[in-house]
């Protein structure tokens, strides 16, 4: 079948096939509950027993048979600054590979659109602030993440050569820091809205005496929840059709300090915060330019202080399995016949 010049595109609707990669991660589980909210009925979805997404083989066979007309692909390998330093070479190869497989056979078997996730870690280490989509490419990475952020700039690359060459209707999204229902609380891989709250949890239930931040504490970070995203996703799908990223995120930041304190509250904990100064800061402001998505219509809604009151309700709802490793879910296999183990190929 022969997809070269696809250029006509209509909007999902009620009755569309939608292929949630990723659908029991942060993003992917927000995206889903945002398209049951309205009212679509064909969510094809797949753990990664049923449908490991390395396999390309695996993976054209499911869209050869699935036919999914719209995907969201927010499946990855994502973690924070310790498992990104210490994995490179997995963060680079799966991501290549998720990305790869799932566009190009998107592309061949017929899918209308599909959307891509980046990440603002893909604006070079010392872009000027706060971030515009054109700062790309224009100078070093943070070291600390390269490998991961080099496959998410392959992948919107892809996306936009796939758009030129062969008319595929590909968009990609660049998102700030989330944080929300389903994310990774595990201490060695979390981000520092789930490091925090679970640091500040735990203090709070042993009455501890303080808790120790990493950093003078003076850092900015701009924190968007997963279902301001989720909306944002949907918005995107509906009603943007050009090649260029567009930043996701709520146009304000905080320091981590006003963060650590936000959580300590929420949290009940009573305790002094205290600044390890010795420990590395990190980039010292992240805030993302959102001009391009604010003129096209869209703007986040949840204040931080509300999002993260209730992630910190989810969090304790769900703290006996709240770890990435407790949110693996077992399955069939499917699509899994001829997969190499990891590592391998
Ligand atoms: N979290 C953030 O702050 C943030 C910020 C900016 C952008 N993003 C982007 O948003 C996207 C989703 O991130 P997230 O935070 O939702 O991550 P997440 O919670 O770790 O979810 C990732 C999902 O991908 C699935 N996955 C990974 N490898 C797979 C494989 N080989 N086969 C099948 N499924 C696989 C995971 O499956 P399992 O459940 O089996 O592990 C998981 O469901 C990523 O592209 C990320 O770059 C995230």
């Amino acid at each position: 079948m022969n997809f070269h010049g696809r250029t006509s595109y209509t909007p999902m609707n009620q009755s569309s096939r939608v292929y949630i990669a990723g659908h029991c991660g942060m993003v992917g589980s927000a995206i889903s509950r945002r398209l049951q909210t309205s009212g679509l009925t064909q969510l094809l979805t797949c753990t990664r027993s049923e449908l490991d997404l390395l396999n390309q083989s695996a993976v054209n066979r499911f869209f050869a048979n699935e036919k999914p007309e719209y995907v969201f692909l927010a499946a990855a390998k994502v973690g924070g600054i310790l498992a990104n330093a210490t994995h490179p070479a997995e963060f680079l190869r799966e991501n290549l590979l998720i990305q790869t497989n799932v566009i190009d056979a998107a592309y061949r078997h017929g899918t209308k659109k599909l959307l891509f996730l980046g990440s603002s870690c893909i604006y070079p280490k010392f872009a000027p602030q706060p971030i515009q989509e054109d700062s790309l490419l224009t100078s070093a990475l943070e070291p600390t993440n390269e490998a991961y952020a080099i496959a998410k700039i392959a992948g919107l690359k892809m996306a936009q050569a796939y758009r030129q060459q062969y008319g595929f209707n590909a968009i990609s999204l660049m998102p700030t820091n989330l944080y929300g229902p389903n994310d990774n609380f595990d201490p060695e891989s979390s981000h520092v809205v789930p490091a925090l709250i679970r640091r500040f949890h735990e203090a709070a239930q042993c009455n501890a005496a303080e808790v120790t931040l990493w950093g003078s504490g003076t850092v900015r970070r701009e924190l968007m929840h997963v279902d301001d995203l989720a909306d944002a996703c949907v918005f995107l799908m509906q009603n943007y059709d050009q090649p260029e990223i567009v930043n996701v995120g709520t146009g304000e930041d905080v320091t981590v300090q006003q963060l650590a304190e936000m959580i300590g509250e929420i949290t009940h904990f009573r305790g002094r915060i205290v600044q390890d100064t010795s420990k590395p800061d990190g980039t010292p402001r992240k805030l993302l330019d959102v001009s391009r998505l604010t003129a096209l219509g869209w703007r986040a809604h949840i204040p931080l202080r509300e999002g993260l009151e209730q992630t910190y309700g989810w969090f304790v709802a769900h703290i006996a399995n709240a770890t990435a490793q407790h949110r693996r879910t077992a399955s069939s296999a499917p699509y899994e016949s001829d997969f190499s183990p990891k590592g391998t190929t």
